[in-house]
């Protein structure tokens, strides 16, 4: 119906007639002239009506925001001082000769360049919120990036192959999305946290690599940057080690990045491990463009006269930790206040800290509540592993380790943004040797850090059996971006006796293992090739590229806070008949 797109329109037509077809973005009066900025998805065109064209001007004045035209008409310069720069077509406009309405519109639920409509709306509506040009821009954005996965790992040997979406539960520590079986009653599928399994099973087929841009399912709590249903780019593949699968996952992020979003990251990504990284940045997932760490100064602390200190210092469990914030010295009471409190939502009992004004002057040189309780020599060395500088401010953290180091690593990021201290746009950053096993207090049992079946770094089982859990390492990396977890994968174990003393070491009975993951066992002694992978987490990918600040942005159609679909209503209750077929019958929660 149309030989352009309207945002395709420009200098290059001059003089040319054109047909394009559109949406009312803005209609304007000017004096006995009527302008209509036609939009579609490649965006604003601005087309003339004259007087002079008495039906087609007489049909330009009757539309209204929204409504669908199909306009023929001939390209001109604008007038001088009337170009928009910020347009493609900005140069140009349509004199328009012929308007044909294709259909009207109601007046839209909120105005497409409304800055502050509330997001309950836009997802109730999310059929106009998608016209907005950022939406459209996203999801072009995330069709280029899966486009772009698709023809690198096809040139590298990758298959595309799908995995079942009705399957049984994968442990990848989220809650599953249970399925009820009509046919066998009393039984559910789950749907898949990820292929994981399916994809190791290629491997022992002989596919040797597979990769899929995949759904996965996950019912957990919502984040920003988390939806109960995302989408992975999943890989795996066999005969090749950690540093082969990370090189090669390494250059296909890196040209992804130079192709859809024009940005150099460094060759080679840097290298951290786990250790190294929850030492520093109290987390797994450091953004190393804000260039503040911690420091362990425990080791000065155990007998001071200051309980909230020398209690965690003598923990074996127990950590304090320095950071310093440059700059950090004008910070107000108030915000320091305000600190304090956001530490406190993770746990963190208090924010102690010091001010530096002279770091030469010795106690002389700072200020602080809690100077009394410290001896010179500790002050001494906190200021000189710290690196402070007349100006700074050091926050501590005292308590648990995971305490100290989930608030510091938190309250470093905010204050990071709060004080503009960026270094950079782009850190990526592989962390390796993570811990196998993670030790759960209130489970009071171990947990895989990554997924059990992940190999360890040690290829004895009886090391595997009789080794500190704390102290086994894994075969596992994380791709890191900013602060963001962008994916993760492992080489897996391939021996059934290995497999089987993993997950023994999780409390993973015998009986237990064959009832749940009989067909693993089973295929893991029918010829298993050495393999390993990665997913990526595609939403988040496009989320970082398109600058979105939710995950939602970059989701065509996705769920709220409380994983509820506005546009569907979805999720809703059904008949009472389909319940019966299922076999299932409701307990609602009690009131109260
Ligand atoms: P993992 O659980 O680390 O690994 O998931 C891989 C990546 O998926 C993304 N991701 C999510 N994105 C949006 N919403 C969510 N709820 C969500 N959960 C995870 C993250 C994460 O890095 N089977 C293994 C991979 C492997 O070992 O090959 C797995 O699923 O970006
Ligand atoms: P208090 O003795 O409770 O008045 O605390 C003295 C200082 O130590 C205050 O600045 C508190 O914010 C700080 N503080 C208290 N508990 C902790 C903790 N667990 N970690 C770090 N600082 C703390």
């Amino acid at each position: 119906m149309r030989t352009h797109y309207c945002g395709e329109v420009t200098e290059a037509l001059l003089d040319q007639d054109v047909e394009i077809c559109g949406w009312v973005h803005r209609r304007r009066d000017h004096g006995g002239v009527i302008f209509i900025d036609l939009r579609d998805r490649e965006g604003l065109l601005q087309v003339v009506f004259d007087p002079d064209r008495d039906t087609a001007f007489a049909t330009a004045d009757r539309a209204r925001p929204e409504w669908v035209l199909k306009i023929r008409g001939r390209v001109r310069y604008r007038p001088e001082g009337t170009e928009n720069a910020n347009l493609n077509s900005g140069k140009v406009e349509v004199l328009g000769h012929e308007i044909e309405v294709l259909n009207q519109a109601k007046t839209p639920p909120f105005q497409l360049d409304e800055d502050d409509v509330g997001e309950d709306v836009r997802l109730r509506h999310r059929y106009v919120d998608l016209r907005r040009p950022e939406m459209q821009q996203n999801l072009i954005t995330r069709a280029r990036v899966t486009g772009f996965m698709h023809r690198f790992l096809d040139q590298h040997g990758f298959l595309d192959i799908e995995t079942p979406m009705l399957t049984r539960a994968t442990p990848e520590g989220a809650r599953d999305f249970l399925v009820p079986s009509r046919l066998h009653a009393g039984s559910f599928y789950a749907l898949p946290q990820s292929p994981q399994l399916f994809k190791q099973l290629l491997m022992m087929s002989g596919l040797d690599r597979y990769y899929q841009i995949v759904r996965c399912f996950r019912d957990e709590d919502l984040r920003a940057d988390r939806q109960p249903e995302f989408t992975q780019l999943d890989v795996e593949t066999s005969f090749m080690d950690e540093d082969q699968i990370t090189t090669l996952m390494e250059q296909m992020f890196r040209n992804l990045m130079r192709e859809v979003a024009g940005v150099e990251l460094p060759e080679p990504f840097p290298r951290m491990t786990y250790a190294e990284a929850v030492e520093r940045y109290g987390i797994d997932r450091p953004d190393l463009r804000i260039p503040m760490e911690l420091v362990t100064v425990g080791d000065l602390l155990a007998d001071v006269d200051f309980k909230v200190f020398a209690a965690p210092a003598a923990d074996p469990r127990g950590r304090v930790a320095a950071m310093r914030v440059p700059g950090g010295n004008a910070l107000t009471r108030k915000q320091i206040d305000e600190y304090t409190e956001f530490v406190g939502r993770y746990g963190a009992k208090g924010l102690a800290y010091i001010k530096v004004n002279d770091p030469a002057a010795g106690a002389e040189g700072l200020q602080s509540p809690i100077l009394k309780f410290l001896p010179e020599s500790a002050i001494t060395e906190i200021l000189s592993r710290t690196g402070a500088r007349a100006g700074d401010l050091i926050f501590f953290g005292a308590d648990k380790a995971k305490v100290v180091n989930e608030s510091l690593a938190a309250l470093r990021v905010r204050v990071g943004h709060d004080l503009d201290l960026l270094e950079g746009d782009w850190a990526p950053l592989w962390v390796v040797d993570f811990p196998m096993f993670e030790y759960d207090e209130d489970d009071g049992r171990y947990y895989a850090l990554h997924h059990p079946f992940t190999a360890p770094q040690t290829e004895s089982v009886d090391e595997l059996q009789t080794a500190d859990p704390e102290a086994l390492l894994s075969r596992a990396y994380d791709l890191v971006l900013n602060g963001t977890e962008l994916g993760g994968g492992s080489i897996r174990i391939h021996r059934p006796d290995m497999q089987s003393a993993v997950f023994e070491r999780l409390g993973i009975g015998a009986e237990e293992a064959r009832e749940k993951f009989g067909f693993l066992l089973d295929a893991l002694d029918y010829g298993t090739p050495p393999h390993g992978g990665i997913a990526f987490g595609l939403d988040r990918i496009v989320m970082m590229i398109a600058g979105a600040g939710s995950i939602r942005d970059v989701m065509a159609f996705p769920k709220t806070q409380t994983g509820a679909c506005l546009l569907t209503n979805a999720p809703a209750e059904v008949e009472e008949s389909a319940l019966r077929d299922l076999h299932v019958r409701v307990r609602k929660p009690q009131k109260g």
